[in-house]
Formats: structure tokens, C-alpha cells, sequence
């Protein structure tokens, strides 16, 4: 059985104080971008794991990876046998802040409930989902939506047209953790450009954006309060940045906790020449187009899944 589950980008993000459970409070704009990790799972005498692709060897194959997780919690919530073999073939960048390790979770737990015909209801899949990480129910909706509390309560977005990206991918991944607690650190010494306290109305200019199906006007609001840390970790994403906007892009903005950085471009044929003028320049490991909105975790036809 495969299932893939895509990569996200925030359009907007805006991070509240530290809570007392060690997670911020987030209004955030996720769109799901059709850059896609693939997740196959057969019967076997104990779990395994084996990872390909992109950064397969930055990938963990114990607990520490989201997928075994999301194994072990559809077993223990249905009463399945958690023996699987689980196969990841990955496109979506590691560590990146493009929730690749939420994607291999939301389409383990879509492949394992077909394979053992546990059929749970899409808001039972979501809050075991909500269990392993903040983004995972976002990878089972895709699409586009607005994030509250850690991320994982979602509601719709109406959304007009799809916009082309290019992605910058970087050497090396950044830790969430580390990241927020960056942001933690610039807040106290004045300098993270956010101040947490009134994320109330920040999304808005994005989603009229988006209502408007206006590229432009969607480039121009792209925000995120993440960036200012993300950036003081890895001050060269600056560079990205500004290439970006020097080669034309109609907005930049670092993806999550980064360190990609997400290019919007007019259209697909501008994203194109973006990703490769921006190859040219070297300021990043490797290039990616992808387009959003794009749909959340869905099992893949069998004739097209990834032979193990
Ligand atoms: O939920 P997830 O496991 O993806 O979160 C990873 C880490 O990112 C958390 O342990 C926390 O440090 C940070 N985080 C946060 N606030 C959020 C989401 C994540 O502080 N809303």
C-alpha cells in the first residue's frame, strides 16, 4: 500500500509568547505545495524502516522518525499488528521547514489504516495525527488553510488560482526546536522584529491575496515571524533572499523554521527561469519548482507506487 503526503510552505506566520507546555500559540497560512514524499507499507515479521532520496541518510530509522511513530500510534489505537515494513521515498527537503517528516507521518498513517482496513474517520486520523506534530493534520488536508493553537486546528481558506514556487534549498537542516527558541531569545533582547503579543489580524492581507487570486499582492505579504531567527542561525539565507528579489521574484520568505527559502514567481514558465538564474548565482545546495495549492495525503494508485 503507498500513500504520499505533500510538502508546505506558510504563507503567513505569526508566533505568540511561549506557552507553559513549551509550544507558541501560531496563526499561520499553510499551503501544500505538490512537491510530494512517498510512503509504502507491506506486512512483515517486525517494523522496519528503510529511507530513500532526498537526504535519506539525515533521516532517522528509529523512534525518532515521525513515520514509526505514526505506525505504532494507528496500531495502538486500533489494535492493528504494528509489524510493517515502510518504506520513504523522499523529495521533500529534511529539516527544511517544509514539514517533510509531518508528510511521511500523515501518509503512513493514510497507507496503514487501507492496509489494515481500519477505515478511521478523517478527524480520527487528524487528531492522532495532531499527536506526533504540529503540521501532520495540515499534510492529511492539504490544500490551504488557516493554522491556530500549535498549528493543528485548521479551517478552510477560499483560494482563487494556484501559484508557482521555487524553492532554495539549503546544505544542512535547522531544528524547529532551536528556531523557536531563537525567536525566544531575540524577543527578549528587543530584536526579532515580533513581538508575540498580538498576532490577532496578521494573516489578513495574505488571505485577501489569496481570495483575489493576486500573485502580486500575495508576494508583497508573505511574512513570517520565524525568519528573523532562522536568519540569525544561518545568516547566509539572507542572500537568498535578496537574490531573489534582485532576479525578480514577486516576494521571498524562509519556509517554517527554515532554512529553505520559498520564491514566488508569476507563473510556472517564470518559475523556471527563476530556479535556474538563482542556481547560477550559488547562493543555495540545489533548486526545486513546485505549485500550490496542491492536495493533502492520498494513497497512490498501486501500477504508480515506488517498487520496494
Ligand atoms: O509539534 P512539533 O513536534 O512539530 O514541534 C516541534 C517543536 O517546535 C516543539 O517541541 C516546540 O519546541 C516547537 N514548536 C513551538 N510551537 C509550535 C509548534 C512547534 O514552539 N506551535
Amino acid at each position: 500500500m503507498a500513500a504520499r503526503a505533500p510538502a508546505k510552505v506558510n504563507l503567513a506566520l505569526s508566533v505568540g509568547p511561549l506557552r507553559a507546555d513549551g509550544y507558541h500559540d501560531l496563526r499561520t497560512v499553510f499551503c501544500a505545495l505538490d512537491l510530494a514524499d512517498e510512503v509504502t507499507v507491506e506486512p512483515a515479521g517486525a517494523l522496519t524502516v528503510e529511507v530513500h532520496g532526498e537526504g535519506a541518510g539525515d533521516v532517522p530509522t528509529d523512534r525518532g522518525n515521525l513515520a514509526v511513530r505514526a505506525v505504532e500510534l494507528l496500531a495502538a489505537a486500533t489494535g492493528a499488528d504494528p509489524a510493517v515494513r515502510l518504506r520513504l521515498d523522499k523529495r521533500i527537503p529534511v529539516a527544511g521547514g517544509c514539514a517533510g517528516g509531518s508528510a511521511d507521518a500523515a501518509a503512513t498513517l493514510v497507507a496503514c489504516d487501507a492496509l489494515w482496513g481500519t477505515r478511521l474517520p478523517v478527524e480520527e486520523l487528524a487528531a492522532l495525527g495532531a499527536q506526533l506534530g504540529s503540521d501532520v493534520p495540515f499534510g492529511l488536508r492539504g490544500g490551504v488553510a488557516l493554522g491556530t493553537g500549535r498549528g493543528e486546528r485548521l479551517q478552510t481558506v477560499p483560494v482563487a488560482g494556484t501559484y508557482a514556487w521555487v524553492l532554495a534549498l539549503a546544505d544542512g537542516g535547522l531544528s524547529t526546536p532551536a528556531v523557536y527558541a531563537e525567536l525566544d531569545r531575540l524577543r527578549r533582547v528587543g530584536s526579532a522584529g515580533s513581538t508575540g503579543t498580538d498576532p490577532g489580524t496578521a494573516p489578513a492581507p495574505v488571505l485577501a491575496a489569496l481570495r483575489a487570486g493576486d500573485p502580486v499582492a500575495l508576494g508583497r505579504a508573505l511574512r513570517n515571524d520565524l525568519q528573523p531567527a532562522a536568519l540569525s542561525l544561518r545568516p547566509g539565507l539572507a542572500g537568498v533572499l535578496a537574490a531573489g528579489r534582485d532576479l525578480g521574484a514577486l516576494g521571498g520568505v524562509v519556509s517554517g523554521s527554515g532554512p529553505t527559502v520559498a520564491l514566488l514567481a508569476r507563473d510556472g514558465a517564470h518559475a523556471a527561469s527563476l530556479a535556474a538564474a538563482l542556481a547560477g548565482r550559488g547562493v543555495c545546495r540545489d533548486v526545486r519548482t513546485a505549485v500550490g495549492p496542491a492536495p493533502g495525503a492520498a494513497l497512490v494508485p498501486a501500477a504508480r507506487a515506488v517498487r520496494a
